[in-house]
């Protein structure tokens, strides 16, 4: 009878508890909404700085190189690469151009003779190509628009090219500086801010013993938010641990639902023929997902495993599965958070930084792969996972197994948030951890944790 009501009570106090971190979860959703506007908590001065440096004047107009710098710590702009619109000021054109190329040229029939390499008032640029001759190279050039984020691998963090520009002001007097910004990566999701004028750039020469500078310099700073992307999620998070057999799936529809009526094909077996054919078809450059058929259709889920309790540590198992038969993805990255990460002991086969945007919490860990080793991970099937272990030290005053404490708060994914289960499905502690039996859950654990460790 007694226990019956701990347990009853217990029961009513854990849905209380539910509703309330629903509450929560709901107020940090509004709050994330509202402010998504061009706003990442975890990266709160994230932006990609577009700077232009007008080199030299030329009788008409004059040279610029344009330099894009990514200063987000984890998102970084995947193939097929970064596109870069304008709109001129005047009746500006562009002579020619290195290591970029506009998509189109527009209508240049009022030239005769030398042909401007684009007419139109609003320009849109493209990175060329790997690969591209030497003679139409320059620096931090010709990747195909993929730039790396800022913490992973600062030196391919930023993406140029240099254009000379005719119909233009021939003095900082007389220039006009570009509207209208736009920047897509490949997709929507970055704002531009109006061009301002900044100090010209100086430049360091190769054996430091000269310094040069811009005629003139301005600069563009273009921020991200995933609100404005308006894409579905792409990315869900499983749970499971070893003191409950349950795993937590995915939440089901998370990034689409299966609908083998209305969209046959939207989703594909592992072993069917028809991956084969859907694989070499026609589509074959798209970068639509193909994703294998799941409950949950995203092309990446993560899950965390909570695998072992020491008396001192605990250990997690991370594994991140490619869906996506489409892609394999290079430079990928991780974020994700969890108030033990000020007490990370090691980590196993990724590399780890710890970001901490409000300095006196250090809760958030960028996870990424080591090169050559598992910086890929590989399009859908047996290879399709990357997976790491981590160890964290006990701080006996926040450590628990109970309320879902040990999962994690916040996970993203290239930059995008992953869908976490309903706190209410998180797996639970089995009975005996009940608050009136409380003097228990530490032997109990280590109980549990020394049996786990010794079935391996
Ligand atoms: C853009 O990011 C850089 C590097 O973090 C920072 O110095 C700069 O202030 C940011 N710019 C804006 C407008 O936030
Ligand atoms: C333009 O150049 C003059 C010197 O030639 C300089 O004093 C002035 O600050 C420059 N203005 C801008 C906006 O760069
Ligand atoms: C700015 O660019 C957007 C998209 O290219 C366009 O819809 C808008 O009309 C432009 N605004 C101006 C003032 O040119
Ligand atoms: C302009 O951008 C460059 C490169 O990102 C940066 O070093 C410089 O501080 C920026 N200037 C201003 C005033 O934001
Ligand atoms: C779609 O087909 C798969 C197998 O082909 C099946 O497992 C799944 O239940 C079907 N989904 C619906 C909504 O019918
Ligand atoms: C992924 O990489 C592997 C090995 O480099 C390659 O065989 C495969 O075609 C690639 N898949 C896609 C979708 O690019
Ligand atoms: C955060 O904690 C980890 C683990 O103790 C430590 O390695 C890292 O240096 C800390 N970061 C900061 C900024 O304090
Ligand atoms: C955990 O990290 C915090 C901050 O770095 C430190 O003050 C505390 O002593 C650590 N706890 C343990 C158990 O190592
Ligand atoms: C494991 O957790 C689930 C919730 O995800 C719960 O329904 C189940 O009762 C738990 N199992 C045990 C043995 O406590
Ligand atoms: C936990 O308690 C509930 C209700 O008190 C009971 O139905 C369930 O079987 C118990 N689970 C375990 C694993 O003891």
């Amino acid at each position: 009878m007694e226990m019956e009501f701990v347990c009853s009570s217990m029961r009513r106090s854990i849905s209380k508890l539910v509703k309330c971190t629903i509450l929560v979860v709901l107020w940090f959703s509004c709050f994330s909404f509202t402010s998504t506007e061009a706003y990442d908590p975890l990266d709160p001065n994230g932006n990609i700085t577009i700077k232009w440096d007008i080199i030299s004047w030329t009788p008409d107009g004059y040279v610029a190189v344009v330099t894009i710098f990514n200063f987000q710590q984890y998102r970084h702009i995947q193939a097929p690469g970064w596109t870069l619109g304008w709109t001129w000021a005047k009746k500006e054109v562009i002579w020619s151009m290195m290591g970029g190329q506009t998509t189109e040229q527009g209508d240049c029939s009022r030239f005769k003779g030398n042909i401007p390499h684009c007419c139109k008032k609003d320009p849109t640029v493209v990175d060329l190509l790997p690969g591209t001759p030497y003679n139409q190279q320059i620096a931090n050039c010709c990747k195909g628009g993929v730039i790396n984020s800022w913490v992973q691998d600062p030196a391919n963090a930023a993406s140029s090219f240099q254009l000379s520009v005719g119909a233009a002001g021939t003095t900082n007097k007389t220039v006009r500086v570009p509207k209208n910004f736009t920047l897509k990566a490949p997709g929507p999701g970055y704002t531009c801010g109006p061009a301002k004028i900044v100090k010209p750039t100086k430049f360091i020469s190769a054996d430091k013993r000269r310094v040069t500078q811009a005629m003139m310099t301005w600069n563009v700073t273009c921020t991200y938010s995933q609100f404005l992307s308006q894409k579905t999620p792409t990315c869900c998070v499983s749970l499971s641990s070893f003191y409950n057999d349950t795993i937590v799936p995915c939440p089901t529809c998370t990034c689409g639902c299966q609908n083998n009526i209305t969209q046959p094909g939207s989703c594909v077996e592992g072993d069917s023929p028809y991956l084969a054919s859907a694989l070499s078809s026609s589509s074959k450059n798209s970068y639509t997902p193909l994703v294998q058929c799941t409950n949950h259709m995203c092309p990446i889920r993560v899950h965390w495993h909570v695998k072992l309790n020491y008396k001192e540590y605990w250990r997690v198992k991370i594994t991140i599965t490619n869906f996506n038969y489409r892609m394999n993805y290079t430079e990928w990255n991780l974020v994700v958070q969890h108030p033990n990460f000020d007490n990370l002991t090691q980590i196993f086969s990724f590399n780890y930084k710890s970001l901490t945007p409000y300095a006196a919490i250090n809760d958030t860990a960028m996870l990424w792969g080591v090169k050559f080793y598992n910086d890929l991970l590989m399009q859908a099937g047996p290879l399709g996972n990357v997976q790491s272990e981590l160890l964290f030290r006990k701080d006996k005053s926040t450590f628990t197994f109970e309320k879902g404490w040990a999962f994690p708060r916040r996970i993203y994914f290239n930059g995008d948030n992953c869908v976490m289960p309903p706190p209410d499905a998180y797996p639970w502690l089995p009975n005996a951890s009940s608050r009136s039996v409380a003097s228990l859950v530490g032997p109990i654990m280590t109980f549990f944790a020394s049996l786990v460790f010794l079935l391996g």
